[in-house]
C-alpha cells in the first residue's frame, strides 16, 4: 500500500520542478500520506543511488532536450530503483514539442522497475526563450496538474497496485526516431555543443550561485566567467543568476533561437495526461 510520494525531478529552471510538485503534493494530499522531494538537477545531488519500493509513490519529471531524455543526464535515471513502486513520468517542453521525450522517460522507469499508474507532458517556458512557452507552468497549467493528482490519488485508492498498467504515450518506440535537428533561419544546421554562457562582469558579483546550480558542474568556482566542464545549455546559470549576468551571444544559437520563437510561440500547447489501458 502507497504510504509515501516523491516529487523527483531533474529541473534546471524549475519549470519541471513545479509541475512534478504540483502533481505529488496533490497526490500525497489525497491518500493522505507524506510527502517528500528529491531533486537531482546537480552532480552532487546525483551522487547518492536512489532506492524506492512498493510503499512509494513516484512522481518522476524531467525536460526534453531535443524530443528525447537529457542525454548526459539520462545514464543517472537508470540507476534509480524502482523496487515496484508506483510511478509517473512527466515529461515538459518549452512548446515545440516532446517528440520522444515522454515515451523514453517511461521505458526508463519502467526498466527501473516501477509500475506506472499514469503519464504526462506539460509546457514549461522555453530554457532558451521568455516567450516561447512564456511564464508556463501557468495557473490553467498547474489546474491540470492537480486534475491529474485527483484522478491518479482515485485510481490508487480505488484499486491500490491494480491501478497500474501499460501506458500508451506518443513517440517512436525505442531505438526512438533519434534527435530533433535544429537549425538556423536559413535552414542551415547549427552545431552549439560547444557554446559556452558568456558573463557580465560588471554584472556579476561573484556570489557563486551559477556554479552551485550547473547541471553539469561546469562553471568553475573560484572563476564563475569560466566554464571548464561541458555545458549542456540547461540555462539554470543564466535564468537564476541573481544580478542577470549570464548570457549566450553565439550567433548559430541566437539564430536558432529566433526561428523556434518564431515558429513555435503559437499555437499554445496544452498538457497531455495518460492513463493505464484496462
Ligand atoms: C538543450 C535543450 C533542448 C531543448 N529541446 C526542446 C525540444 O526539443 N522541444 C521543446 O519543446 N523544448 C525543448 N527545450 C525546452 C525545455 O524542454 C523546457 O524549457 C523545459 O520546460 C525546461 O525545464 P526546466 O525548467 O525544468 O529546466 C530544450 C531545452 C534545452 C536546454
Ligand atoms: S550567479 Fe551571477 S552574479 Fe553570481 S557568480 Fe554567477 S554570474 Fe556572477
Ligand atoms: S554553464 Fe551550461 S550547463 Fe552549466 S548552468 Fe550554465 S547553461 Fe547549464
Amino acid at each position: 500500500m502507497t504510504n509515501h510520494v516523491t516529487a523527483l525531478y531533474f529541473s534546471p529552471t524549475l519549470t519541471t520542478k513545479k509541475v512534478v510538485t504540483t502533481i505529488a503534493k496533490g497526490i500525497a494530499e489525497r491518500l493522505h500520506v507524506s510527502y517528500s522531494e528529491v531533486d537531482i538537477t546537480t552532480p552532487a545531488q546525483r551522487e547518492g543511488k536512489l532506492v524506492f519500493d512498493e510503499g512509494d509513490l513516484v512522481v518522476f519529471g524531467a525536460p526534453v532536450y531535443i524530443g528525447r531524455m537529457p542525454n548526459l543526464i539520462s545514464p543517472y535515471f537508470k540507476t534509480i530503483t524502482g523496487g515496484g513502486a508506483l510511478g509517473v513520468p512527466v515529461a515538459v517542453y518549452g512548446n515545440r514539442a516532446y517528440d520522444d521525450g515522454l515515451i523514453e522517460l517511461r521505458d526508463i522507469m519502467e526498466e527501473d522497475g516501477f509500475r506506472l499508474v499514469g503519464a504526462a507532458a506539460f509546457v514549461g517556458e522555453h530554457t532558451f526563450s521568455r516567450i516561447l512557452g512564456g511564464g508556463r507552468p501557468d495557473g490553467e497549467d498547474l489546474d491540470v496538474a492537480e486534475r491529474f493528482a485527483c484522478e491518479i490519488a482515485q485510481k490508487v485508492l480505488l484499486s491500490g497496485v491494480d491501478a497500474a498498467g501499460r501506458v500508451e504515450v506518443p513517440g517512436t518506440p525505442y531505438p526512438y526516431s533519434g534527435f530533433y535537428k535544429a537549425t538556423d533561419k536559413s535552414k542551415k544546421s547549427v552545431d552549439i555543443r560547444k557554446v559556452v554562457p558568456q558573463t557580465d562582469l560588471t554584472k556579476c558579483d561573484g556570489c557563486g550561485l551559477c556554479a552551485k546550480m550547473c547541471a553539469m558542474g561546469a562553471i568553475d568556482f573560484t572563476d564563475c566567467s569560466q566554464v571548464v566542464g561541458k555545458c549542456i545549455k540547461c540555462g539554470a546559470c543564466i535564468k537564476r543568476c541573481p544580478r542577470g549576468a549570464k548570457y549566450f551571444d553565439d550567433p548559430q544559437y541566437l539564430s536558432h533561437l529566433a526561428l523556434l520563437e518564431e515558429k513555435f510561440t503559437s499555437p499554445r500547447r496544452e498538457p497531455e495526461l495518460f492513463f493505464p489501458l484496462k
